[in-house]
């Protein structure tokens, strides 16, 4: 049972200082099987854990005697002015971690002027979330191996007002998720929860992964959306390469935060190969184990135009709802403020890769 706002105390509160405290305080309120869906990862959860840990072998350069009074977080993307390069990441199954699932976190969004991206698979339909919330939002992409039904799933993105499509490219089919407690098979099942983009149109039975997909889905997208298109899960200078060939609007450098190969890469040591095979063509955006403002200031110096969060956001969903949404954004913003004073760099296009250091 998620925890009520009004069940802590103001002092539990003020305690909530970062988003690992938020973790933990998750981790009392969600019960075992949505937590395990919810942290789990792809085999020995090496993966997760590099994405967050390989930030600590990079050091911030930063400078000194620069008036840094006022801060600007602003920054440009796909066409869209945004506050601030703070992603929601395209998470599916949100009602797992509260009953008001992605209609909370897009709510929260819009308070907070975060951009949010829905999951092919979110509970609520992104018609619904964007009706109930009001956002502007992003639409992530798993293509089905039936072109017809993700033709369908397109227009729904586009009729909810989705400009941007992000085509998963990691998941030809589902990483090896041993720690995968909540059965989410059974509450599809049971009706407790529902794949809303995909209502009436799925056949029983099909997946929704193409394992037969390949860089011509680009042209086909093309032909069968006006949504700007960007590729989520690019990790090597090879495919960034080809990613510019074809000539997409841009890049997610994501390992789907450690829950499909076990590689042990972590995202922020694919980035500099990504960024610079890329070199400026069009937006790289990373995601994975950030956690910290520095974690997003160091992203932003090697060449990511914004980050994404994922787990961060949902376990302020599944703590607090709403209000734990808008408090991990809180919480991860002013750390980057902070953090861009401290460095001596009051926009985000001061934060170059003369500040960072790699050990
Ligand atoms: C995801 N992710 C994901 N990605 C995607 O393209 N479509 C999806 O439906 C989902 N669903 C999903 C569920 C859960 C519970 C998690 C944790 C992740 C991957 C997500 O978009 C992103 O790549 C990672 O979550 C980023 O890593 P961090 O921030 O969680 O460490």
């Amino acid at each position: 049972r998620p925890v009520l706002l009004e069940e802590i105390q103001e002092a539990d509160l003020a305690l909530l200082k970062n988003i690992f405290d938020l973790e933990k305080l998750s981790g009392e309120a969600m019960g075992e099987d949505a937590l395990s869906y919810l942290n789990g990862g792809a085999d020995d959860l090496k993966t997760v854990r590099a994405n967050h840990e390989a930030y600590g072998n990079i050091q911030i350069r930063p400078r000194r005697l620069v008036d840094v009074r006022n801060i600007s977080t602003k920054i440009e993307l796909f066409g869209k002015e945004l506050d601030n390069p703070i992603i929601l990441c395209p998470v599916g199954f949100q009602k797992v971690f509260h009953p008001d699932g992605e209609i909370a976190s897009a709510k929260a969004a819009v308070n907070r002027n975060h951009q949010m991206i829905v999951s092919s698979v979110s509970n609520f339909s992104v018609n619904e979330i964007a009706k109930e919330s009001g956002a502007d939002l992003w639409f992530q992409l798993y293509p089905t191996s039936d072109r017809a039904i993700t033709k369908k799933l397109l227009d729904r993105a586009m009729a909810a007002g989705c400009k941007v499509c992000f085509l998963t490219v990691d998941t030809p089919v589902l990483g090896n998720r041993e720690n995968h407690g909540t059965n989410l098979a059974k509450m599809i099942e049971s009706g407790e929860i529902e794949m809303g983009n995909f209502r009436d149109i799925l056949p029983e039975g099909m997946g929704i992964n193409d394992p037969g997909m390949t860089w011509e889905m680009i042209g086909w997208l093309r032909e069968n959306c006006d949504m700007k298109i960007v590729l989520k899960g690019i990790v090597t200078r090879e495919d960034a390469r080809l990613a510019v060939q074809h000539n997409v609007d841009g890049i997610v450098v994501s390992n789907h935060g450690g829950r499909q190969l076990e590689s042990n890469r972590a995202t922020i040591d694919c980035l500099p190969e990504v960024a610079e095979e890329v070199n400026g063509a069009f937006p790289v955006l990373i995601d994975g184990g950030i956690r910290r403002g520095t974690d997003i200031f160091k992203a932003l110096a090697l060449g990511a135009s914004a980050v994404c969060i994922g787990r961060p956001f949902c376990w302020g969903l599944g703590a607090l709802g709403q209000q734990g949404v808008e408090l991990a954004l809180e919480i991860l913003k002013t750390e980057l403020i902070r953090d861009m004073q401290l460095a001596g760099t009051p926009s985000v296009s001061d934060i170059t890769s003369n500040y960072v250091l790699r050990s």
